[in-house]
């Protein structure tokens, strides 16, 4: 529980403010969703953060039900005060069970958190946890495969050193604010055992990793820089 009363609008504005920074088209990806997507009546997003765009996808269908996962403590407090009555937030690890039956699942700039095993059995759990003809959408960083890597790497995209450090400045804030402290302890302790592991598979890898858990197609619909969302049925 948060130390004191917290509020959670400005924190999770100024998030989406900082994912936007990361990754400008991000908006777009919702409308593409929404095409490939018809009318999902169960919706599970995983490693939600505050909520955000667990809170999004509830707008864009009413009457679905909508589950966001994570595992933060700091984000989770966000998204339990923020969300809407039409989004559960459930404190789980994406490595672990998955709870089963949705027709949509996506996972917004988390999967790069995993190492490349723990992706392909995650790619393994959500084809579990689907209903027939559901779909599955990664929108991670996802270099093009065409691009070499050094190339890459010379390149950074453009704004995403400001983006890096609108990311420091929102933690630091947080770091800073009373109501945050013992949840920032927790998150600690949690994320102790489970640093990031920054992978950035390639589309090939992604597309690979997702028919070999067993989706029929894989491919992917979006892109935006470095960034790209695939979708598997
Ligand atoms: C960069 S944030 C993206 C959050 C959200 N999808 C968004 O677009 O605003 C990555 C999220 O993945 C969550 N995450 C990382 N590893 C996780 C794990 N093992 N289990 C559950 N959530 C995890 C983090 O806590 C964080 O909320």
């Amino acid at each position: 529980m948060p130390s004191t009363a917290l509020d959670s609008a400005p924190w999770r504005a100024t998030w989406d403010e900082v994912m936007t920074g990361f990754v400008p088209g991000l908006p777009s990806l919702e409308d593409v969703i929404a095409c490939a997507a018809r009318d999902p009546r169960r919706i599970l997003d995983l490693g939600g953060g505050p909520g955000v765009f667990a809170e999004r996808l509830a707008a864009r269908w009413p009457s679905a039900q909508v589950t966001m996962i994570d595992i933060d403590p700091v984000l989770l407090a966000l998204a339990r005060d923020g969300v809407p009555p039409a989004v559960s937030v459930l404190e789980a690890d994406l490595c672990d069970a998955l709870p089963a039956g949705f027709d949509l699942i996506t996972a917004v700039m988390t999967v790069h958190y995993l190492r490349p095993e723990r992706i392909r059995a995650l790619y393994r759990r959500c084809r579990q946890a689907l209903t027939l003809g559901g779909l599955l959408v990664i929108a991670d960083l996802m270099p093009d495969d065409g691009l070499p890597s050094v190339m890459d790497a010379l390149n950074p995209a453009p704004g995403e050193a400001a983006a890096e450090l609108a990311w420091a400045q929102w933690w630091g804030e947080v770091a800073e604010a009373p109501e945050f402290a013992q949840l920032m302890a927790d998150r600690a302790d949690i994320f102790r055992h489970r640093p990031p592991a920054n992978f950035a598979g390639s589309v090939s890898w992604h597309v690979a990793a997702a028919r070999s858990a067993g989706f029929r197609e894989a491919g992917v619909v979006w892109r935006d820089g470095r960034h790209a969302a695939l979708v598997a049925v």
